[in-house]
C-alpha cells in the first residue's frame, strides 16, 4: 500500500532552536535540536541574532538528522515545516529551506501549526508514551502561549481558555530574571526548588474569570517582594534561593492546576495532557501525576524530548496531515501570529 512507508523530514525554527527530525510513518528516527546559546548573555531571545543563527544552523542540522535516521534525501515523501506562530525573521528560515527543498525534491510540502504541534507530539509512536483518546483537554505551556484547548479529533481543537497577559514561560523567565538568574530561568526554577520549601513565601494567586490565566500580576508581587526583603538584607537572594524558587514553582502550578480542575468540571472530560516548553518543569509532572489517583484523571505528560520546542513534533502533524493529503502549495508564508 503506498501509506505504508511514509518519510517525513520536519523542521522548526520558530524561535531559537534549530530542529529537524526524520519520521518513518508515525515513529521518530531521528530528532536534531541545536540550542543558540548567544541569547543567555541578553537576558531573552534576540530576535533579529535568532534568525541569523537559524541560517547557519539549519543546513547542519538537517544533514545531522538525515544522517542518524540513515536516510536519504530521495527516500522522503514529504516536508513538514513550522509556519507559525513565532519570531517572523525565524520561521521565514524554516519555510525558506523547506519550500526550495521540497521543490528541489519534488515532493509536497506541509505547512504545521506550532501550538497544535505541542499538541499533537502526544500521538509520536513510542514505547515509553501513552496516546490519549478523543476527546481530550490539552494545556499548552510554553515561552509564547498558555492555554487550555479541548481536542475532539486531530484537527479539530476549540481554546476554551488562555493568557490575558504573560505566559507561563515568561513568568519562569522574568521571576528568574529577577533573582539574577539567565536565561531561560525556567529550568533553573525547577532545579532550585527541588531543594527548598514551597510553602516558605507565599505569593498571590490572580483572580480571572473562567479558564483564562494571567501571570503578569505574580511578576509584580515577586518584584515588589525582592525589592523589600533585599533592602532588609542585600543577601536575602543568595540565602533563601531554593525557598524561594520552590515558592514561585508551587505558586504557578497551583495557578495552572486549578485552571485544569475547572475545565474538567465544565466539560466533564477527564483526560488530561499537557505539552509545551513548561511541560518539562518536573512540579507540574509530579503534580499532574498525583491527579490521577486525587481526581481520576488519565493524564499526559510527554516525554522530555518533546516538551521543549523540536521538529518531532512537526514531523508527527506532518504525517497526519500526509495521511490526509493536506498539502501547502509554493506561494505560502510564514504567519508570526497563527491560532490553533
Ligand atoms: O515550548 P518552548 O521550548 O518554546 C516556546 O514555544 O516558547 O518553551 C520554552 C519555555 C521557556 O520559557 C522555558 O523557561 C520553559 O519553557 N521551560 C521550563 C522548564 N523547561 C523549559 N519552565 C519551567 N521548568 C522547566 N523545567
Ligand atoms: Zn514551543
Amino acid at each position: 500500500m503506498k501509506n505504508e512507508n511514509i518519510y517525513i523530514l520536519a523542521i522548526e525554527s520558530s524561535c531559537d532552536d534549530t530542529s529537524a527530525a526524520v519520521l518513518h510513518n508515525n515513529r521518530v528516527l531521528s530528532n536534531i535540536v541545536a540550542t543558540q546559546k548567544i541569547h543567555e548573555e541578553y537576558g531573552g531571545v534576540v530576535p533579529e541574532l535568532a534568525s541569523r543563527a537559524h541560517q547557519q544552523n539549519i543546513v547542519p542540522v538537517v544533514h545531522q538528522a538525515l544522517a542518524k535516521a540513515n536516510i536519504d534525501k530521495k527516500q522522503l515523501s514529504a516536508i513538514a515545516f513550522t509556519r507559525g506562530p513565532g519570531l517572523m525573521g525565524s520561521l521565514l528560515v524554516g519555510t525558506s529551506f523547506a519550500k526550495s527543498l521540497s521543490l528541489g525534491l519534488n515532493i509536497p510540502l506541509i505547512e504545521v501549526n506550532h501550538m497544535q504541534a505541542h499538541i499533537l507530539a502526544h500521538f509520536i509512536k513510542d514505547d515509553a508514551q501513552n496516546t490519549p483518546e478523543f476527546p481530550f483537554l490539552a494545556m499548552t505551556i510554553s515561552g509564547g502561549h498558555t492555554q487550555i484547548v479541548k481536542i475532539s479529533d486531530y484537527f479539530e481543537m476549540e481554546i476554551l481558555g488562555e493568557t490575558l497577559d504573560d505566559a507561563v514561560g515568561e513568568a519562569f523567565d522574568k521571576s528568574a530574571k529577577l533573582l539574577g538568574l539567565p536565561y531561560p530561568g525556567g529550568p533553573l526554577i525547577d532545579k532550585y526548588a527541588a531543594l527548598g520549601n514551597p510553602k516558605k513565601f507565599p505569593f498571590p494567586k490572580p483572580k480571572v474569570e473562567g479558564v483564562n490565566f494571567s501571570f503578569s500580576g505574580l511578576k509584580t508581587s515577586i518584584l515588589y517582594f525582592i525589592q523589600r526583603e533585599t533592602q532588609k538584607d542585600p543577601d536575602f537572594i543568595t540565602k533563601n534561593i531554593n525557598d524561594i524558587c520552590a515558592s514561585i514553582q508551587h505558586t504557578i502550578i497551583q495557578i495552572l492546576t486549578d485552571k485544569l480542575k475547572k475545565a474538567v468540571k465544565q466539560t466533564g472530560i477527564k483526560q488530561v495532557a499537557i505539552g509545551g516548553g513548561v511541560s518539562a518543569n518536573s512540579g507540574i509532572r509530579t503534580k499532574l501525576k498525583q491527579m490521577e489517583s486525587s481526581h481520576q484523571w488519565k493524564t499526559f505528560i510527554p516525554k522530555f524530548e518533546y516538551c521543549t520546542d523540536n521538529a518531532a513534533m512537526i514531523g508527527i502533524v506532518g504525517y497526519l496531515k500526509y495521511l490526509e493529503q493536506q498539502f501547502s502549495s509554493q506561494s505560502i508564508t510564514a504567519k508570526a501570529r497563527y491560532v490553533i
